[in-house]
Protein backbone atom coordinates (compact mmCIF):
# COMPACT_ATOMS: atom_id res chain seq x y z
CA UNK A 1 0.00 0.00 0.00
CA UNK A 2 1.17 3.72 -0.74
CA UNK A 3 2.65 5.05 2.33
CA UNK A 4 -0.03 8.00 3.93
CA UNK A 5 1.27 8.86 6.96
CA UNK A 6 -0.85 9.03 9.81
CA UNK A 7 0.45 12.23 11.18
CA UNK A 8 -0.90 12.49 14.86
CA UNK A 9 -3.25 10.10 16.59
CA UNK A 10 -5.30 11.62 19.57
CA UNK A 11 -7.62 8.89 20.81
CA UNK A 12 -7.79 10.79 23.80
CA UNK A 13 -8.16 14.16 22.54
CA UNK A 14 -11.66 15.42 23.31
CA UNK A 15 -12.32 18.94 21.24
CA UNK A 16 -15.07 20.27 23.31
CA UNK A 17 -17.20 22.41 20.59
CA UNK A 18 -19.04 25.66 21.18
CA UNK A 19 -22.07 25.13 23.06
CA UNK A 20 -23.44 27.33 20.11
CA UNK A 21 -23.76 24.43 17.66
CA UNK A 22 -26.35 23.32 19.09
CA UNK A 23 -28.56 26.18 17.06
CA UNK A 24 -27.67 24.23 14.06
CA UNK A 25 -29.40 21.06 14.85
CA UNK A 26 -32.20 19.86 12.69
CA UNK A 27 -35.67 19.89 14.48
CA UNK A 28 -36.20 16.38 13.32
CA UNK A 29 -32.68 15.15 15.14
CA UNK A 30 -34.59 16.54 18.64
CA UNK A 31 -36.57 13.33 18.51
CA UNK A 32 -37.33 11.14 21.56
CA UNK A 33 -34.19 8.87 20.44
CA UNK A 34 -31.90 11.83 20.45
CA UNK A 35 -32.73 13.50 24.09
CA UNK A 36 -29.09 14.68 24.66
CA UNK A 37 -26.44 16.66 22.79
CA UNK A 38 -23.30 15.28 21.59
CA UNK A 39 -21.22 18.29 22.49
CA UNK A 40 -17.68 16.57 22.64
CA UNK A 41 -16.46 14.95 19.93
CA UNK A 42 -12.94 12.69 19.50
CA UNK A 43 -10.34 13.21 17.03
CA UNK A 44 -9.16 9.08 15.56
CA UNK A 45 -6.21 10.72 13.50
CA UNK A 46 -5.05 13.60 10.73
CA UNK A 47 -3.05 12.89 7.99
CA UNK A 48 -1.45 15.70 5.96
CA UNK A 49 -4.59 17.31 4.57
CA UNK A 50 -7.50 15.72 6.32
CA UNK A 51 -8.58 14.80 10.47
CA UNK A 52 -10.99 12.13 10.60
CA UNK A 53 -13.02 12.12 13.66
CA UNK A 54 -15.97 11.64 15.12
CA UNK A 55 -19.26 12.73 13.68
CA UNK A 56 -21.46 15.62 15.18
CA UNK A 57 -25.31 16.57 15.12
CA UNK A 58 -24.44 19.98 13.28
CA UNK A 59 -22.65 18.00 9.78
CA UNK A 60 -25.99 16.92 9.37
CA UNK A 61 -26.32 19.85 6.30
CA UNK A 62 -23.12 19.17 4.98
CA UNK A 63 -23.65 15.77 4.67
CA UNK A 64 -27.54 16.15 3.25
CA UNK A 65 -25.92 18.17 0.79
CA UNK A 66 -23.08 15.57 -0.31
CA UNK A 67 -26.07 12.24 -0.67
CA UNK A 68 -28.34 15.31 -2.13
CA UNK A 69 -25.62 14.94 -5.59
CA UNK A 70 -26.79 12.03 -8.19
CA UNK A 71 -23.26 12.06 -9.33
CA UNK A 72 -21.92 10.99 -5.86
CA UNK A 73 -24.58 8.25 -5.06
CA UNK A 74 -24.42 7.23 -8.75
CA UNK A 75 -22.79 3.78 -8.01
CA UNK A 76 -24.48 3.59 -4.16
CA UNK A 77 -27.36 1.54 -4.07
CA UNK A 78 -30.24 1.94 -6.31
CA UNK A 79 -28.18 4.92 -7.34
CA UNK A 80 -30.65 7.76 -6.45
CA UNK A 81 -29.76 10.43 -4.41
CA UNK A 82 -30.74 10.71 -1.15
CA UNK A 83 -33.34 12.97 0.71
CA UNK A 84 -32.02 15.26 4.15
CA UNK A 85 -34.21 12.61 6.36
CA UNK A 86 -32.04 10.20 5.58
CA UNK A 87 -28.71 12.66 6.17
CA UNK A 88 -30.45 13.21 9.51
CA UNK A 89 -31.23 9.04 10.27
CA UNK A 90 -27.61 8.81 9.52
CA UNK A 91 -25.24 11.04 11.76
CA UNK A 92 -27.87 9.88 14.56
CA UNK A 93 -26.97 6.60 13.89
CA UNK A 94 -23.02 7.48 13.85
CA UNK A 95 -23.20 8.96 16.70
CA UNK A 96 -25.13 6.59 18.54
CA UNK A 97 -22.14 3.44 16.94
CA UNK A 98 -19.35 6.04 18.63
CA UNK A 99 -20.73 5.85 21.81
CA UNK A 100 -21.80 1.78 21.73
CA UNK A 101 -18.65 0.90 20.12
CA UNK A 102 -16.50 3.55 19.05
CA UNK A 103 -16.15 2.93 15.43
CA UNK A 104 -17.94 3.28 12.26
CA UNK A 105 -17.87 5.22 9.07
CA UNK A 106 -15.54 8.00 10.26
CA UNK A 107 -16.40 11.84 9.28
CA UNK A 108 -13.26 13.40 7.02
CA UNK A 109 -13.26 17.16 7.70
CA UNK A 110 -10.77 18.52 4.97
CA UNK A 111 -8.13 20.22 7.83
CA UNK A 112 -7.34 24.11 6.14
CA UNK A 113 -11.44 24.59 5.89
CA UNK A 114 -13.04 22.64 8.27
CA UNK A 115 -14.83 21.29 5.35
CA UNK A 116 -16.85 18.21 5.77
CA UNK A 117 -15.60 15.99 2.84
CA UNK A 118 -17.62 12.79 3.11
CA UNK A 119 -16.91 9.83 5.40
CA UNK A 120 -14.40 6.59 5.39
CA UNK A 121 -14.94 3.98 7.62
CA UNK A 122 -16.69 0.31 8.66
CA UNK A 123 -20.15 -0.62 9.34
CA UNK A 124 -21.79 -4.09 9.65
CA UNK A 125 -23.63 -5.38 6.39
CA UNK A 126 -25.17 -8.77 5.72
CA UNK A 127 -23.06 -10.29 8.48
CA UNK A 128 -20.11 -8.49 7.27
CA UNK A 129 -17.14 -5.70 8.48
CA UNK A 130 -17.82 -3.12 4.94
CA UNK A 131 -15.45 -0.43 4.70
CA UNK A 132 -16.98 2.27 2.73
CA UNK A 133 -16.46 5.97 1.45
CA UNK A 134 -18.05 8.74 0.15
CA UNK A 135 -17.23 12.41 -0.10
CA UNK A 136 -18.52 15.55 -1.79
CA UNK A 137 -17.86 15.74 -5.21
CA UNK A 138 -16.15 19.03 -4.97
CA UNK A 139 -13.53 17.06 -3.27
CA UNK A 140 -13.14 13.80 -5.82
CA UNK A 141 -9.60 13.83 -8.25
CA UNK A 142 -7.18 15.40 -5.58
CA UNK A 143 -6.30 11.95 -3.73
CA UNK A 144 -8.17 12.60 -0.59
CA UNK A 145 -10.51 9.43 -1.35
CA UNK A 146 -6.83 6.96 -0.77
CA UNK A 147 -5.71 9.62 1.91
CA UNK A 148 -8.95 9.31 4.10
CA UNK A 149 -9.59 5.35 3.82
CA UNK A 150 -5.39 4.61 4.02
CA UNK A 151 -6.04 6.59 7.71
CA UNK A 152 -9.41 5.14 8.19
CA UNK A 153 -7.66 1.73 7.92
CA UNK A 154 -4.85 2.48 10.05
CA UNK A 155 -7.34 3.48 12.82
CA UNK A 156 -9.69 0.22 12.53
CA UNK A 157 -6.51 -1.70 12.51
CA UNK A 158 -4.53 -0.63 15.20
CA UNK A 159 -6.88 1.55 17.43
CA UNK A 160 -9.74 -0.96 17.20
CA UNK A 161 -8.08 -4.35 16.17
CA UNK A 162 -11.25 -5.22 13.33
CA UNK A 163 -10.30 -7.72 10.87
CA UNK A 164 -11.64 -9.51 8.01
CA UNK A 165 -12.34 -5.74 6.93
CA UNK A 166 -14.27 -6.41 3.46
CA UNK A 167 -15.05 -3.72 0.80
CA UNK A 168 -17.92 -3.52 -2.34
CA UNK A 169 -17.94 -1.85 -5.38
CA UNK A 170 -19.50 -2.04 -8.86
CA UNK A 171 -16.50 -2.65 -11.42
CA UNK A 172 -18.12 0.00 -13.23
CA UNK A 173 -16.98 2.63 -10.39
CA UNK A 174 -13.18 2.60 -11.38
CA UNK A 175 -11.79 5.09 -9.03
CA UNK A 176 -13.80 2.83 -5.86
CA UNK A 177 -12.06 -0.08 -6.94
CA UNK A 178 -8.33 1.23 -7.52
CA UNK A 179 -8.77 2.90 -4.00
CA UNK A 180 -9.47 -1.03 -2.47
CA UNK A 181 -6.53 -1.89 -4.87
CA UNK A 182 -4.33 0.73 -3.61
CA UNK A 183 -4.87 -0.26 -0.23
CA UNK A 184 -4.15 -3.47 -0.91
CA UNK A 185 -6.91 -5.26 -0.81
CA UNK A 186 -7.97 -7.82 -3.83
CA UNK A 187 -10.59 -9.66 -5.04
CA UNK A 188 -11.95 -12.44 -2.32
CA UNK A 189 -15.63 -12.91 -4.19
CA UNK A 190 -18.54 -11.41 -5.68
CA UNK A 191 -22.54 -10.13 -4.87
CA UNK A 192 -25.25 -8.64 -6.48
CA UNK A 193 -27.33 -5.87 -5.90
CA UNK A 194 -30.86 -5.76 -7.88
CA UNK A 195 -29.47 -8.11 -11.03
CA UNK A 196 -25.72 -6.17 -10.86
CA UNK A 197 -22.65 -7.40 -9.82
CA UNK A 198 -20.64 -5.93 -6.95
CA UNK A 199 -17.51 -7.35 -6.66
CA UNK A 200 -15.75 -7.82 -2.97
CA UNK A 201 -12.64 -7.71 -1.84
CA UNK A 202 -10.59 -8.74 1.07
CA UNK A 203 -7.17 -8.88 2.53
CA UNK A 204 -5.88 -11.74 1.06
CA UNK A 205 -4.06 -13.16 3.70
CA UNK A 206 -7.36 -13.14 5.69
CA UNK A 207 -9.96 -14.63 3.45
CA UNK A 208 -7.13 -17.94 2.45
CA UNK A 209 -10.34 -19.81 0.77
CA UNK A 210 -12.10 -16.44 -0.31
CA UNK A 211 -15.29 -15.55 0.56
CA UNK A 212 -17.33 -17.95 2.35
CA UNK A 213 -21.01 -16.64 4.33
C1 LIG B 1 -14.70 6.85 -5.09
C2 LIG B 1 -14.22 8.14 -4.50
C3 LIG B 1 -14.14 8.04 -2.99
C4 LIG B 1 -12.82 8.43 -5.07
O1 LIG B 1 -12.33 9.59 -4.40
P1 LIG B 1 -11.10 10.43 -4.98
O2 LIG B 1 -10.66 11.34 -3.90
O3 LIG B 1 -11.45 11.03 -6.27
O4 LIG B 1 -10.02 9.29 -5.17
P2 LIG B 1 -8.44 9.49 -5.22
O5 LIG B 1 -8.14 10.82 -5.83
O6 LIG B 1 -7.85 9.18 -3.89
O7 LIG B 1 -8.02 8.39 -6.28
C5 LIG B 1 -7.70 7.07 -5.93
C6 LIG B 1 -7.30 6.33 -7.19
O8 LIG B 1 -8.43 6.10 -8.01
C7 LIG B 1 -8.27 6.73 -9.27
N1 LIG B 1 -9.57 7.28 -9.63
C8 LIG B 1 -10.38 8.02 -8.84
N2 LIG B 1 -11.51 8.33 -9.50
C9 LIG B 1 -11.41 7.75 -10.71
C10 LIG B 1 -12.26 7.70 -11.85
N3 LIG B 1 -13.47 8.29 -11.86
N4 LIG B 1 -11.85 7.01 -12.93
C11 LIG B 1 -10.65 6.40 -12.93
N5 LIG B 1 -9.79 6.41 -11.88
C12 LIG B 1 -10.17 7.08 -10.80
C13 LIG B 1 -7.20 7.77 -9.07
O9 LIG B 1 -6.53 8.08 -10.27
C14 LIG B 1 -6.32 7.10 -8.05
O10 LIG B 1 -5.51 6.13 -8.64
P3 LIG B 1 -3.92 6.38 -8.90
O11 LIG B 1 -3.34 6.82 -7.60
O12 LIG B 1 -3.45 5.06 -9.40
O13 LIG B 1 -3.87 7.48 -9.93
C15 LIG B 1 -15.14 9.33 -4.90
O14 LIG B 1 -15.24 9.38 -6.29
C16 LIG B 1 -16.54 9.20 -4.34
O15 LIG B 1 -16.80 9.59 -3.20
N6 LIG B 1 -17.48 8.68 -5.15
C17 LIG B 1 -18.89 8.63 -4.75
C18 LIG B 1 -19.17 7.64 -3.65
C19 LIG B 1 -18.83 6.22 -4.03
O16 LIG B 1 -19.04 5.79 -5.16
N7 LIG B 1 -18.32 5.47 -3.06
C20 LIG B 1 -17.95 4.11 -3.23
C21 LIG B 1 -19.12 3.20 -3.20
S1 LIG B 1 -18.60 1.50 -3.41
Amino acid sequence: MKKVTVIKIAEKGVQHLNALETKKIPHRVWSPRVNKLNVSMKVHAQTERLTLREWTYSDVDEYAEIIADPEVMKFIGNGEPRPRAMAEDFVVRMVQQQEDRGWNRFAVEHRKTGALVGFSGLDMQNGLLDFGWRLGREFWGAGYGFEASAAALWIAQNTFSLTKITAQSFPENVGSVRIMEKMGMAQIGEDAFQGKLLLVYGFAQEWPDGLTK
